[in-house]
């Protein structure tokens, strides 16, 4: 029988949403039903004798609640992680993903073992930024992920099982459910810190992604204007909400100086985040100026701290990770 046909036996087809074998580790998503937890053993057993086949899962993407009963909301489990910090913005586009990396690099450059961990489903950018390919995760001892690593950390993106030019389609639980998959199932190792760079935004994703990990304190990015701003505080209020600590806002693009005259721009303006961080009561972590060394390093695959270690950029992302780490303590 094929893994279908077996999968079928179990459950019926409008409730099959995947079944995805990536190198012989074999991940079943069904979709509108309650967890099953039985149903889901025994196909598990019985998928997992198939030639070729090392480790199966079977996701539940979309768990409904019996009337009545609150969620019982767990944690996932990240093994071997000591602290997670999630780099969230409210507004897409404002640097988040430059200064997770950046900023994962930076503390690694301060002693810290790291982990980046890229959730953004609507446009993973960790691969491109990191140097490593785009595939499916190696297995590991047949039975885990074995992280990518580059320049000292271990990464592992959600753009290695999507298709980086159709994310949409990965929306709602089912999006949650390979996070989860890839987070609880990969071989970190002995991590400090875990540095996760989440989706922009404050929709259910978000949400669910915000309950589930055990995040020790999130870093919003926001540029200085004021549109940006709305949408940071937003996210500062969901994530307050839910009861996630924030551990403070970083102004990025906060201004530019022109390296033939030295001459300052504030572009988008500037100080708005340090005077909304001090509105809503957060730390203000720092400033990282727009810089087009920022840019050009993030998209060629060597983030700037690894490119240019001593200059002022690097500086700056390296204050704001020391600060990290005294809140982290
Ligand atoms: N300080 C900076 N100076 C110059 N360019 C920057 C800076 N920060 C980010 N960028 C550039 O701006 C663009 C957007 O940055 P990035 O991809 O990090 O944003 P994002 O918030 O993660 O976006 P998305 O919401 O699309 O994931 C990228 O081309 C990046 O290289
Ligand atoms: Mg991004």
């Amino acid at each position: 029988m094929t893994e279908e046909e077996i999968v079928k036996k179990y459950f019926a087809p409008e409730h099959i949403d995947s079944i995805k074998n990536f190198n012989g580790r074999l991940i079943v998503t069904l979709k509108n039903i309650p967890e099953q937890a039985a149903a889901a053993e025994q196909l598990k057993a019985e998928l997992s004798v198939l030639d070729g086949i090392k480790k199966v899962s079977i996701v539940f993407s979309q768990t409904s609640q019996p009337a009545g009963m609150a969620p019982e909301i767990e944690k996932w489990r990240i093994n071997g992680v000591k602290k997670i910090i999630g780099v969230a913005s409210g507004k897409g586009g404002v640097g988040k993903s430059t200064t997770a990396v950046n900023l994962g690099l930076a503390l690694a450059n301060l002693g810290q073992k790291v982990a980046l961990f890229d959730a953004d489903i609507y446009g993973p950018s960790l691969p491109t930024m990191l140097g490593f390919e785009n595939t499916p995760p190696i297995s590991y001892d047949g039975k885990m992920f074995e992280p990518f690593q580059n320049f000292g950390v271990k990464a592992m993106s959600i753009g290695s099982l999507i298709d980086r030019n159709t994310p949409l389609i990965w929306r709602g639980a089912k999006a949650c459910g390979a996070i989860e998959q890839l987070l609880t199932e990969t071989n970190w190792g002995e991590i400090d810190v875990m540095v996760i760079d989440m989706p922009p935004g404050t929709g259910d994703i978000q949400i669910t992604l915000s309950q589930r990990i055990d995040f020790d304190g999130i870093v919003i990015v926001s540029t200085p204007q004021d549109i940006a701003l709305i949408d940071a505080i937003k996210g500062v209020n969901m994530f307050k909400k839910i009861g996630v600590k924030i551990l403070g806002i970083v102004e990025n693009m906060s201004y530019y100086i022109c390296e033939k005259c030295g001459h300052r721009a504030d572009i988008f303006g500037h100080e708005g985040a340090r005077q909304t961080a001090e509105k809503l009561g957060e730390t203000f972590l720092g400033e990282i100026p727009l810089h087009i060394k920022i840019r050009e390093n993030a998209d060629n695959g060597t983030p700037i701290v690894m490119a240019e270690p001593d200059s002022p950029h690097t500086k700056a992302y390296e204050e704001i990770a020391a600060k990290i780490i005294d809140e982290l303590k």
